[in-house]
């Protein structure tokens, strides 16, 4: 049997691939470069789930910008499906941090904007619409308005507004940081469901372990700042996973304690610098 946490399987070509990446933003002064991406190489297979985690500030949002085409690299590459990405990438879906809705818009409106942007006609915007306001729980809610919707409906209105297009990668930014903790077991619940049925390629940006590991079927760790990739770990726990009694899987303890292990290395302590010693 596997173990829970082994080199993961390098069966299909690579949906997303980093190779090389580095990135630098001027520092505050302007004079100098602050390399926030330290020559990154990570592949992100055709179907899988992977989880991205590191220390704050580490340079995970910048590397989710770049697989969109919002930034690029300062050198290197980043691809998909084989080819390079420059300019904006309009075959991902990004699931940012804030769900963002347009508030003069109702929850049906907001959904479909994607379809309507692309011209897709009436009839099949409004049965994918029916489908995917179904597929994440929101039926009734159609015509509310996102300030009578709340967070966690918000949230659900966010991932179905990016699914709805069927983008062939899904890139998400801590999509349920903000969530309180009964709703984001309930998302990560709704999420393995989803990504189970539609069978998409996703990217998960998360500070949360358990969540990285209930979710995904490996997980990167980034270093602190310049990022790096300090691991790639396969997660093998059966799915579907429970994300409301994790610690009562066989495998979870042992799956986050490898994953703890690498990870707690790279946090620095906050605080006030030691002071200097004088003679
Ligand atoms: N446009 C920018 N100009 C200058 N510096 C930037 C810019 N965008 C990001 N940075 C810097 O790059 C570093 C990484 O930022 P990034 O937002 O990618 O980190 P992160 O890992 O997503 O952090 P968090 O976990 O807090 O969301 C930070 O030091 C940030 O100040
Ligand atoms: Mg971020």
């Amino acid at each position: 049997m596997n173990s829970p946490l082994t080199p993961p399987r390098r069966s299909q070509a690579p949906r997303l691939e980093f190779c090389e990446v580095v990135r630098e933003f001027p520092d505050p002064s302007g004079k100098m470069a602050l390399r926030v991406i330290d020559k990154i190489d990570f592949a992100v297979e055709q179907g899988r789930f992977t989880a991205i985690v590191g220390p704050s500030g580490c340079g995970k949002s910048t590397l989710l910008q770049m697989a969109a085409g919002l930034l690029a690299p300062t050198t290197g590459t980043v691809r998909q499906n084989g080819r390079r990405i420059e300019g904006l990438n309009r075959s991902i879906g990004l699931v940012p941090q804030q769900a963002k809705l347009l508030p003069w818009k109702t929850l049906i409106e907001n959904i479909e904007l994607p379809l309507l942007l692309a011209h897709v006609d009436p009839g099949e915007r409004e049965s994918r619409g029916r489908d995917i306001i179904a597929a994440v729980g929101l039926e009734g809610f159609e015509n509310h308005y996102p300030h009578q919707l709340s967070g966690g409906m918000q949230k659900r209105a966010s991932i179905a507004r990016t699914l709805i297009y069927r983008p062939e990668l899904i890139l998400m930014d801590e999509p349920f940081g903000a969530l309180d903790a009964q709703t984001r077991m309930l998302m990560q619940d709704d999420l393995q469901r989803l990504w189970s049925r539609e069978g998409a390629t996703i990217v998960f940006v998360t500070h949360d372990l358990t969540e990285a590991i209930l979710l995904a079927d490996n997980v990167i760790v980034l270093s602190r700042r310049p990022a790096s990739v300090k691991a790639d770990l396969a997660i093998h726990l059966p799915r579907p996973r429970d994300v409301f009694e994790p610690f009562r899987t066989k495998g979870f303890t042992e799956a986050y304690d490898r994953l703890w292990t690498v990870f707690k290395s790279e946090l620095r302590r906050v605080g006030p610098e030691k002071p200097e010693r004088t003679p």
